[in-house]
């Protein structure tokens, strides 16, 4: 329910009596300098992400000075205050294991202090879902503004992005083809500016999705962070919060079923992360709405990848911005939107899409006449190995192993893939299946970004450079591969990953969406009869631990904590409708 008080008077501290309370706060407020008629104004709240670890973020402050300009530009009172930030690498044991903290710390300081509308300044992988499922809960007028991503880097001549480059640099190094010397420049080329990887992980796909969503300004999530128009997409986005306000034109206004569909059909096209449907499902789980993951299959049926970015295309943010941003995206995907979701400029997405400039001849964005990939991105498989559901990004992925079966080498665990994976008597062939056990939401715990396994190092050094891989991990937007992830129910729950033992074959058929264990049903009894639930470590027993190991959800809800969803009244994308 959305508070009908404004300004000062929102959410006033239970003091049994609302006028002091206000008196109170307002004698502390002008502490801070303020005069009354600054006071009366709309209060924006902007959240200040910033963080001496997060280079994503290192745009922050002037981001948030930009957003005060056009608050007080169109007449209101910007407030920042400071939530939480998580960076990938900066976030042990994972940062999916830290999304919830920051979704919670969000929706509670949106909803302890008083603002009208609140602009979320967000950007890498995690923070841009946290934020919005934390606003989506807490309900007050909000408008979402990444940090936009990174400038390419340069290694003689060739042109670098974290963080696909990485694992292609890395996965040389490995195979011995660079020594230490270029590793090591090669490091310092890869994440050559502030902002989000420039490539099309996570953090440039939930921008997209977003804008696609409607929680963003047109144009907004392909600016490159350190371009003046990013600060003037800033200012704008401050300008826009104020109206907002006055508009009480709430999150759940905006994120509604038509705009998951939006979201899910540009997931798709753009040939995004497979973290974004993760962070889809805990974001519509707020609102009451849930990812039909077989819908989502045939959705992808009829949705072909257009959008030329690696890592399964050559092409880089900076480019994409060049190429006209999302909106020759959405221009592409017009057909199979639903045009009518209303979004933060208080339009529709058809209206939106109408009112800017028109397109121009590019070679980011394909037509949808001549995809980069005709269908099925990502692929949802079903089988005895995955009742709950597994994902494959196909269009990352080798053609040749997209039906293939093979001999399992099992990884009971993280620390047993890292003790063994390069151990020169492991027993290990290109055609057999690597399999990682306890690394999903509850094994790890947080679902680390762990499924991409590494090509065992005497078979990189062979030339293998694709194997299938199983796990009920998550994958990094910016890997590819033959991978499949988010094996639904996971291992450390008891899932069927738990009973795949050394030899066992599993046959992995993309076309037919099926992941099998090729073991007798009567076997797999027997198995189960036999698993024993890993043993709790020591630190599970307490604190934020304990609570993320009690109450996340499986990956086909999100991962978020079971208590901070709403009960599902519909499910996306829906059949047919248009
Ligand atoms: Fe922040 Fe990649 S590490 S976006």
């Amino acid at each position: 329910m959305t508070s009908k008080k404004r300004g000062m008077r929102r959410g006033l501290t239970a003091y049994g009596d609302e006028e002091f309370s206000l008196f109170l706060r307002k004698a502390f407020i002008k502490a801070m300098g303020y005069t009354d008629d600054a006071l009366e104004r709309p209060i924006i709240g902007i959240t200040n992400t910033f963080s001496g670890y997060n280079a994503c973020h290192r745009t922050v402050p002037e981001l948030i000075e930009a957003v005060k300009r056009g608050v007080m530009l169109a007449g209101g009172l910007p407030i920042e205050f400071p939530t939480i930030t998580l960076h990938e690498s900066f976030a042990h044991p994972t940062s999916m294991y830290l999304r919830n903290l920051m979704a919670i710390d969000t929706e509670e300081m949106i909803r302890a202090q008083p603002m009208d509308a609140v602009v979320l300044i967000g950007g890498c992988d995690k923070t841009v879902p946290a934020l919005l499922m934390g606003a989506a809960s807490a309900n007050v007028p909000a408008i979402m503004l990444v940090t936009g991503p990174m400038l390419t880097g340069d290694h003689k001549g060739e042109r670098l992005g974290a963080c696909t480059d990485c694992r292609r640099f890395w996965g040389r190094f490995r195979a011995g083809e660079i020594d230490e010397q270029e590793i090591n420049a090669v490091n310092a080329k890869l994440a050559p500016s502030a902002g989000t990887c420039m490539v099309m992980g996570t953090a440039s796909t939930m921008a997209l999705i977003t804008e696609a969503m409607g929680m963003m300004l047109p144009g907004g999530a392909c600016i490159p962070a350190v371009m003046s128009e990013r600060m003037r997409q800033a200012e704008a986005s401050g300008a826009r919060a104020v109206a907002l306000a006055r508009e009480r034109l709430t999150p759940d206004k905006i994120m509604t079923p038509d705009a998951f569909e939006n979201a899910l059909r540009t997931l798709l096209a753009v040939g995004g992360s497979t973290n974004a449907i993760v962070h889809l499902a805990a974001m519509a789980g707020r609102l009451g709405i849930g990812i039909d993951l077989d819908a989502f299959d045939r959705m992808g049926q009829d949705t072909p990848v257009l959008v030329d970015l690696k890592p399964t295309g050559q092409h880089y943010m900076e480019d994409l911005e060049k190429a006209g941003g999302l909106v020759a995206i959405l221009r592409e995907l017009r057909p199979l939107l639903k045009t009518r979701a209303l979004t933060v400029t208080g339009k529709t997405l058809g209206q939106n899409i109408d009112a800017a400039a028109p397109g121009w001849k590019q070679d980011v964005v394909r037509p949808l006449k001549n995809p980069i990939f005709k269908a099925g991105g990502i692929a949802v498989l079903r089988g005895n190995l995955a009742p709950g559901g597994a994902i494959i990004k196909q269009a990352a992925a080798s053609a040749e192993l997209m039906t293939h079966t093979g001999r399992a080498v099992v990884f009971e665990s993280l620390e047993d893939l890292a003790a063994r994976i390069d151990d020169p008597k492991l027993d290990v062939h290109a055609d057999d299946v690597l399999v990682l056990k306890n690394a999903g939401p509850k094994g790890a715990p947080g679902m680390p970004e762990a499924g991409y396994l590494p090509i065992p190092k005497k078979l990189a050094q062979k030339g293998v450079k694709d194997m299938v891989r199983i796990s009920d991990a998550r994958m990094s937007g910016t890997a590819f591969g033959s991978i499949v992830l988010h094996v639904t129910p996971e291992s450390a729950v008891g899932g069927p990953l738990a009973l795949v033992r050394n030899g066992d074959r599993i046959r992995l058929d993309v076309p037919n969406r099926r992941l099998e264990l090729l073991v007798s049903e009567a076997e797999l009894a027997a198995r189960r009869k036999l698993w024993k639930q890993p043993r709790p470590r020591k630190a599970d027993a307490r604190g934020y631990r304990k609570l993320f190991l009690d109450t996340v959800t499986q990956a086909d809800q999100g991962c978020d904590f079971d208590f901070l969803a709403e009960r599902c009244t519909i499910r996306v994308p829906r059949a047919s409708r248009k």
